[in-house]
């Protein structure tokens, strides 16, 4: 039996995600979309793609819930992403109701599926996700910190001149300009970047990672970053569907962790077959702290707008 997995928004993360998906050979691919024909067209062309690249699965685009059933893992793409001048926090309203629909649909085909969110603002689409699965907080994660990390490893590498394969980065709280990257926990083959770059650099590492994602949204002028939120998704994925037990920051909802209640916020945790499988809790300075704390006040605004 084939691992299934279904994405819902085949837009830009979407159809790259199916795309990394089918690469990696991850599974049979089903792709959602509320557009007639949208779906069904991308999935064929990335099927007709097989035979070059030599990946043997199912590919399928569709309009019905219903050929989502019995997925493994249901990704959320659905909704919109964010122009220049907004925030991610700006898409509450609108996505909101999409997330909600799309979550009260596949719930129903998937009772057993591990979620991924990445529809945006994520810390509080995946608080909606949660409360409205009623899911145990292990099968319902959030994409946002291996994300943020891979956007930081590719600062540092930058920086130093040196390969991204030797860097470790260590991103956590909520997926907005409040995010937390942690220098110190931070690595070149091992060494902290604080010690191998003056503060200066290190906060303008700091400071590029908080904003990468409008980055991205001022140079594309229309629509936000698509290839790296896409493969941070089937990083997760692959985590779970191979059980790897890799440890990556994801948004979870929290209890207790961190001295957060009732909130969806990134921290690291590890990824195995059957979800979150451990929440890891480091050692914080005060400054550590009080940015977390900033970071969670961040979501917990955007989350006042949510009703549920
Ligand atoms: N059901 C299914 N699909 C929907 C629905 C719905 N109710 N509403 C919208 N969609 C689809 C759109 O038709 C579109 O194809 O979601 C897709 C979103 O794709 P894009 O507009 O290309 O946006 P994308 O760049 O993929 O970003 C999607 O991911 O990273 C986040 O911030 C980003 O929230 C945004 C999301």
């Amino acid at each position: 039996m084939r691992n299934k997995i279904s994405i819902i928004g085949a837009g830009f993360v979407g159809a790259t995600a199916a795309h990394w998906c089918a690469v990696k050979e991850l599974g049979d691919v089903v792709l959602v979309d509320i557009v007639d024909g949208m779906p069904q067209g991308k999935a064929l062309d990335l099927l007709e793609a097989g035979p070059i690249e030599g990946y043997d699965l199912h590919i399928v685009g569709t309009n019905n819930y219903a050929d989502t059933a019995g997925s493994d893992i249901i990704v959320i793409t659905a909704g919109l992403p964010r122009q220049p001048g907004m925030t991610r926090e700006d898409l509450v309203g609108v996505n909101a109701k999409i997330v909600r629909d799309v979550i009260e649909s596949v719930m129903l085909h998937s009772p057993n599926a591990i979620m991924i969110l990445v529809t945006n603002p994520l810390d509080t689409m995946l608080y909606l996700a949660k409360k409205v699965t009623g899911w145990p907080r292990e099968r319902v994660i959030g994409q946002a910190g291996v994300l943020d990390s891979a956007r930081m490893r590719a600062f540092m590498a930058m920086e130093l001149d040196v390969s991204v394969e030797n860097t470790h980065a260590f991103v956590m709280g909520g997926h907005g300009d409040e995010m937390v990257p942690l220098a110190r926990y931070s690595t070149v083959a091992g060494i902290p970047i604080t010690q191998l770059l003056p503060p200066d650099r290190v906060e303008a590492i700091i400071d590029r990672t908080r904003k990468g994602g409008g980055e991205i949204v001022s140079l594309l002028k229309k629509g936000s970053a698509f290839f790296a939120p896409s493969a941070a998704t089937m990083q997760m994925v692959e985590a779970i569907l191979k059980d790897r037990k890799m440890i990556l920051p994801c948004s979870v909802y929290l209890e207790g962790e961190y001295g957060l209640n009732d909130i969806c916020f990134g921290v690291p945790v590890k990824l195995g077959r059957s979800g979150v499988e451990q929440i890891i809790e480091v050692d914080l300075t005060d400054d550590e702290r009080s940015a977390m704390e900033r970071s969670a006040a961040l979501v917990r605004s955007s989350m006042a707008a949510l009703t549920i």
